[in-house]
């Protein structure tokens, strides 16, 4: 299993604490954003990681990362010219991604779970994460039917549908360059990673994991505040980069 980071975007929620450097280098408790995506990574066995980052702070995740040798991995960077959707990742990621299947994780997506077993024992198909949320707007959604089978994905649906939101996290074989090719971008003019998911849902590929512990995607003002505290109390012992 391959890793990617998404690490790009404009971070436009946070300014002015972005004007100049990237969200995911912003720091959360003791430690830059990112160092929690990749340590749920490197924590799940994944020793090889793709870093995608906007092209005017890449120089910065270098000086930070590097080779990646210190945390026992093999880092690379690639850029993502501009905010084109998450499955670009795929796409940027093609030689990267190779033959393997792929795991990929948003840079400000921060977990306390451990997810080695699921990564570990992932052989085809796609399985995303989800978790029930008070605020599920906010996400992509999954309904589920009696049976707790994914029915119905959608993302951030204007209407309520269900109060489980999909995580920052997605494993998949190695199909998903070739679907994410196909993709048009949605209204937003964005490709959306919902699609990818409804792609292996039609074809009864897709697997549905609850997150257990903590789950916070980053990106607003509370929810950094959120990160910062939940670092600080619970995320301390469990890192290990
Ligand atoms: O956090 C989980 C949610 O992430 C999922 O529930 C949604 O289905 C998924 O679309 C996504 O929603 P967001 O509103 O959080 O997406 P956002 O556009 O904020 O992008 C997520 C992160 O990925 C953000 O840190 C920036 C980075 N990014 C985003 C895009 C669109 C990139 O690096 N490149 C991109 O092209």
């Amino acid at each position: 299993m391959r890793g990617i980071i998404l690490s790009g975007g404009l971070g436009t929620r946070l300014r002015p604490c972005t004007t100049v450097t990237s969200k995911q280098l912003l720091p959360v408790y003791n430690r830059p954003m990112i160092y929690y995506p990749l340590n749920t990574l490197i924590s799940a066995g994944i020793k090889e990681i793709l870093i995608i980052v906007a092209p005017e702070h890449s120089g910065d995740y270098l000086n930070l990362l590097g080779s990646g040798r210190q945390f026992g991995v093999k880092l690379t960077y690639e850029i993502q010219d501009e905010p084109r959707g998450l499955p670009e990742a795929f796409i940027i990621g093609e030689n990267f991604i190779d033959e393997e299947n792929v795991a990929l994780i948003l840079g400000d997506n921060i977990f306390s779970d451990d997810f080695s077993k699921e990564i570990k024992n992932f052989k085809q198909g796609a399985r995303i994460f989800v978790k029930k949320v008070p605020d599920p707007e906010r996400s992509g959604v999954v309904k589920f039917d009696e049976n707790f089978k994914a029915e119905k994905i959608v993302e951030k649906p204007k209407e309520w549908l269900s109060d489980y939101a999909i995580c920052g996290l997605y494993l998949y074989d190695k199909r998903v360059v070739e679907i994410t090719k196909k993709l048009k971008p949605s209204a937003r003019g964005e490709l959306e990673i919902v699609d990818l998911h409804n792609w292996y849902l039609a074809k009864n590929e897709l697997e549905v994991s609850l997150v257990k512990g903590e789950w916070i995607d980053a990106g607003t003002f509370d929810s950094l505040l959120k990160a910062q505290n939940l670092a600080k109390e619970k995320l301390q012992d469990q890192l290990i980069i």
